[in-house]
């Protein structure tokens, strides 16, 4: 069975969509694409439907030459199931996510994302949504730490065999 990742922001077009498709781009350069797989949700039901956003991608092009795929949903209570490992882009995300676990079973699958990073001393991926192009390049930068902290974590915690 792969090692299932959900990535977690508010709209699902702009952080969490970048997320994932950063971290399928350093699993395929790993050679864990059968080992490691990766999804991403909203908390919020705004943008369902929606791919990410285009000044998002514009970024992940500029800085990384990577295409964001995917198609916006929301977060639903199965994912606490369904997935091993829930990467939460900011405190908000986080509180709003174990909100729907209220008898707390699966609060240790839940974590922020910059827990990972390790060049950048930063607690949570800024919201880029109502800022300039630079915002959107820092969350590039800040998720490309993260990503790679929290593939050499798992590949040390969790694939070991
Ligand atoms: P995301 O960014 O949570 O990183 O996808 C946002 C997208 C949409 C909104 C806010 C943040 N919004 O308010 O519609």
């Amino acid at each position: 069975m792969p090692y299932k990742l959900l990535f977690v922001c508010l709209g699902n077009i702009c952080r969490s969509p970048s997320a994932e498709n950063i971290m399928n781009h350093l699993i395929e350069q790993a050679g864990l694409s059968n080992s490691i797989v990766c999804d991403s949700a909203g908390t919020s039901s705004y943008h369902i439907g929606s791919p990410p956003d285009r000044r998002m991608s514009a970024a992940a092009a500029k800085k990384l030459g990577i295409k964001l795929r995917g198609q916006a949903r929301q977060f639903r209570k199965s994912d606490f199931q369904d997935f091993d490992l829930i990467l939460a882009m900011d405190r908000e995300n986080y509180e709003n996510i174990l909100a729907l676990d209220p008898t707390k079973s699966h609060q240790d699958k839940v974590r922020l994302m910059c827990d990972f990073c390790t060049q950048y001393n930063i607690k949570e991926v800024p919201d880029p949504y109502y800022g300039g192009p630079e915002g959107f390049a820092q969350v590039i930068d800040l998720l490309v730490d993260a990503c790679e902290g929290l593939l050499k974590n798992i590949v040390s915690q969790q694939l070991k065999t």
